[in-house]
């Protein structure tokens, strides 16, 4: 009798008991699989297309008064996440605007003497006036906040993006 060789204790693989998965195993498993996977695609664009927008708060900012014409203020809005800078320039007129610079999110600060928004990180720029892009990196305009004055106070309504 042929001695047993050394490997096979090492490695104690009884081929008789294994189980294999046959080609029409493995292609039920795919095909249920990819369906899965589709079904759940199909119902996160079902969810995309009926969910609504999240509604933003309306939210008291400051008095009027509290703003001087070249001042600003810092708030947060719609989320205490959210940090947003109030300008009021030389004429009376408020503007706000997210502080989030949308090149890479550094807060910018207001310049009052240049009318912009400025962003230390890169040298980017913004109009105080109406958030878009002046110098630098930026691209894009910066998401404008909503303000109205009801009496005398400032009141936060909406975000356009
Ligand atoms: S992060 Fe503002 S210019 Fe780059």
């Amino acid at each position: 009798m042929a001695e047993r060789p050394r490997w096979r204790e090492d490695f104690p693989v009884r081929w008789d008991e294994d189980t294999y998965m046959t080609r029409r195993e493995l292609a039920k498993f795919l095909t249920l699989g990819s369906g899965l996977l589709a079904g759940v695609n199909v119902l996160i664009a079902l969810i995309g297309l009926t969910g609504k927008p999240p509604a933003t708060p309306v939210r008291r900012l400051a008095a009027a008064d509290e703003v001087a014409p070249g001042g600003s203020l810092l708030f947060r809005y719609p989320t205490a996440d959210d940090p947003c800078i109030l300008v009021r320039d030389a004429s009376g007129r408020f503007d706000a605007f997210s502080q989030v610079c949308t090149h890479l999110s550094c807060a910018v600060v207001h310049r009052p003497e240049e009318q912009s928004l400025a962003c230390p990180c890169h040298k980017g720029s913004f109009s105080a006036r109406d958030g878009l892009p002046l110098a630098g990196p930026p691209t894009r305009r910066l998401p404008r906040i909503v303000v109205e004055q009801c009496g005398g106070d400032l009141v936060a309504t909406g975000i356009e993006v």
